[in-house]
């Protein structure tokens, strides 16, 4: 008796008092929440592409952090008594893969000779799913191929398949896949290897000649040349609405000329010649345009998308004389994705088994164009050449800035903002938007708090819970003012654990194993529980700061988001929401949080999750609820 007496005398004390109106706010954008996508730290390559075979066609090399294009057997190693080369002997498999494997076999062979392929630190091999394994071959070979798995750490075969080859050097190359199989053991970690053995006798003395040596599992969506299936779940859950693609930094290239080019990464792999990226890694672009299309089309998500203007990395600019071939080029690829059949490129992307032109309604001009010496080329002619061209046939696209302010200052030009500092920075940015001009609509296409409190030096390995609560603090202030802020998306959606483990990202992957940081929840929780106009809230006795809201409505539903950044527990930190015109008993309260601010999530072999969400229901009387926190750093969702 005393003790309800107590907890119901607390529990009615409220340091805050929330009053929700039923309206007078405004419509916010359903874009949101949405994802930037570009290939970094083996995000595409060895990440979401499906291709599980490092250095599948010798397209150059990753060498001390930093790509080139010297080619090498890297990731190869020889089975039996042979030698492994780059080779260069005619004829090539293509103009754009002119460099093979060569396999030397000695005179006087018998046994098992070929090679294995280490993959990208290492495989999935997963007992419930189909793989298939190809390679384009020259010389002669009459006799099987044998393909499968093998174990480092339990030395054993886990799944096999095998080819069969009859074919003579005359005959040029010659592409051939391995039957599909299911491995008969799943792997107990990703330590395997993915071997090609053959008849050594029937080889003794002859070279024969490798490119696309190729293995895929199984892909999202059962897709030709798809997308690694647990990687593009994780990324589907997370409910986002767009996605900006090719990049990012990526698209840029270090120099010149290695700036993305749409029309090298479509069509057969055979012509795609691959090119150095920008953040250490070859790229194969095999995952490439129309890859990229798909995989967005599957995922329900619009394509914001990003053209190279102009502007390498290290600061190479295309002078104004020479820019009108790099907008012809954007031309031809808008023509290529929003062309109908009877246009030349519109009936190229038709050949390609695409009849439907795309829908694109939002086009970056650049990335970060401030960078490196290119503002005054920007606003002089770069942006003012694509936005003229573009603009002349596709009136209707809204055609955004990567420098603010837009150089074309009529209203609806659209900017967008990248945002990246420490933690007590996001903090402060809570109310940046407020006074923001409502006739130019942001995307904050790029942020992360990339260190704790007020950290500056390096990155930490995964985000703490203090630095997604930031985050959430930062995305509250965005979408109290979503009527202008039209999007937002973390940078980077997709690393590589192992190549990347002590910088940020949503999510970082190794072969067979999925880390989702503490602001994936976030970003998927926000998205989950978005609606369809702002709502104004009058805040008495306290406001913001620890506890930070923002509220939004649907004609069914009022959602309240809440973060505590360092707030007090239970009565002396309380909030008392008030939702104004609702007779509503029941609201579904979602919580987000973990023991303390420096918790972090890891890969599930390496501890995982700190982070929990529990979803409860909350009763209260006619639209009022009483909220109270059970951790200083909390991320509340009040759905009424
Ligand atoms: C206002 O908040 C303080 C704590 O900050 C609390 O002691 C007080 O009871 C609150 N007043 C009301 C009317 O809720
Ligand atoms: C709605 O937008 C106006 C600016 O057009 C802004 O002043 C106002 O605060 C916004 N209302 C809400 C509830 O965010
Ligand atoms: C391997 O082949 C080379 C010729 O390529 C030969 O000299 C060497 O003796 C062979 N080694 C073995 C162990 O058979
Ligand atoms: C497995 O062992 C082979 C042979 O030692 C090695 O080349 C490969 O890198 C190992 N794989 C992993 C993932 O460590
Ligand atoms: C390849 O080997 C098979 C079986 O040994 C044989 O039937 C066939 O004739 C051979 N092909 C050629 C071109 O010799
Ligand atoms: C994989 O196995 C090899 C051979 O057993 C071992 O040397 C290596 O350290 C293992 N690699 C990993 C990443 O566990
Ligand atoms: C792709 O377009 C660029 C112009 O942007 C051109 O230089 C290049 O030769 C083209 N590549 C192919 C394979 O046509
Ligand atoms: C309104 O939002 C609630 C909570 O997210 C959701 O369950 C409901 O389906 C939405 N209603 C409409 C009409 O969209
Ligand atoms: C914070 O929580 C983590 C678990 O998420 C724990 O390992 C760590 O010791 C805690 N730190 C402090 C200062 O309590």
């Amino acid at each position: 008796m005393i003790l309800a007496s107590i907890f119901w005398f607390a529990a009615s004390v409220a340091a805050l008092t929330l009053d929700v109106a039923s309206s007078g706010g405004n419509r916010s954008s359903s874009l949101l929440y949405g994802l930037l996508y570009e290939d970094i730290y083996h995000s595409g390559d060895g990440g979401l592409y499906g291709e599980m075979l490092r250095n599948r066609a010798f397209q150059g090399s990753s060498s001390n952090g930093a790509a080139s294009l010297a080619r090498n057997t890297d990731y190869w190693y020889p089975v039996g008594n042979v030698s492994l080369t780059i080779d260069t002997s005619s004829p090539s498999l293509s103009s754009s893969l002119p460099y093979q494997m060569r396999m030397d076999v000695a005179v006087g062979t018998t046994g098992t000779v070929g090679f294995y392929n280490e993959g990208f630190w290492g495989f999935n091999v997963d007992a419930a799913k189909r793989y298939i394994a190809s390679f384009y071959m020259r010389g002669n070979y009459n006799g099987t191929v044998d393909c499968y798995f093998h174990s480092n750490t339990t030395d054993q075969v886990l799944g096999s398949s095998s080819m069969s080859i009859d074919q003579t050097s005359s005959e040029g190359w010659v592409q051939t896949f391995s039957t599909t199989f299911q491995p008969s053991t799943t792997g107990s970690d990703a330590n395997n290897t993915f071997y090609f053995t053959f008849d050594g006798s029937k080889l003794a003395g002859q070279s024969v000649y490798f490119n696309i040596l190729s293995l895929f599992k199984q892909t999202f969506d059962d897709r030709y040349n798809g997308v690694r299936e647990d990687l593009a779940e994780a990324v589907e859950n997370m409910n986002a609405k767009y996605i900006r693609l090719p990049g990012g930094n990526n698209m840029e290239g270090n120099g010149s000329p290695f700036e993305w080019k749409w029309n090298e990464t479509i069509g057969s792999l055979v012509d795609r010649p691959g090119r150095p990226g920008t953040w250490g890694d070859i790229k194969t672009d095999g995952f490439g345009l129309l890859e990229m299309m798909k995989m967005s089309q599957d995922l329900g998500l619009e394509v914001i998308l990003g053209i190279w203007t102009g502007l390498y990395l290290n600061g190479e600019i295309i002078s104004e004389a020479n820019l009108q071939p790099y907008v012809d080029s954007v031309m031809n690829e808008l023509e290529f994705l929003l062309g109908d059949k009877s246009t030349t490129y519109g009936a190229q992307r038709a050949a390609l088994g695409f009849p439907s032109p795309f829908r694109i309604n939002w086009i970056e001009i650049g990335n970060e164009d401030y960078l490196n010496g290119g503002t005054s080329s920007y606003y002089s002619y770069r942006f003012m050449a694509f936005y003229n061209a573009i603009h002349a046939v596709y009136p209707s696209i809204n055609l955004m800035s990567t420098i603010n302010p837009n150089p074309v200052k009529s209203d609806g030009s659209s900017l967008d903002l990248h945002v990246y500092g420490n933690e007590d920075y996001f903090v402060s940015l809570f109310n940046t938007f407020d006074q923001a001009s409502r006739k130019y609509p942001v995307f904050v296409n790029e942020y992360a708090a990339t260190n704790t409190g007020s950290n500056n030096v390096g990155q930490v390995g995964a985000q703490t819970l203090g630095m997604s609560c930031a985050e959430a603090v930062f995305l509250l202030g965005c979408e109290r003012n979503s009527d202008v802020i039209v999007g937002s998306a973390y940078g980077a959606l997709i690393k590589s654990y192992n190549e990347a483990p002590d910088t940020v990202a949503v999510i970082k992957h190794t072969a067979n194993e999925i880390l989702y940081s503490i602001s994936y929840y976030v970003q998927k929780l926000f998205a989950e529980n978005m609606a369809t106009e702002t709502l104004p809230v009058t805040a008495t006795n306290g406001s913001f700061g620890p506890v930070y809201w923002s509220a939004t409505a649907n004609s069914s539903s009022t959602i309240l988001k809440l973060v505590n950044y360092d707030g007090m527990t239970g009565s002396s930190n309380a909030v008392q929401v008030n939702i104004e015109g609702s007779s509503k008993t029941t609201a579904t309260l979602i919580i987000l949080t973990a023991p303390n601010s420096t918790s972090v999530n890891n890969l599930p072999s390496l501890g995982g999750e700190s982070s929990t969400i529990t979803t409860t229901t909350l009763s209260g009387s006619s639209g009022s609820f009483f909220v109270s926190f059970s951790k200083p750093y909390e991320i509340v969702i009040l759905v009424v």
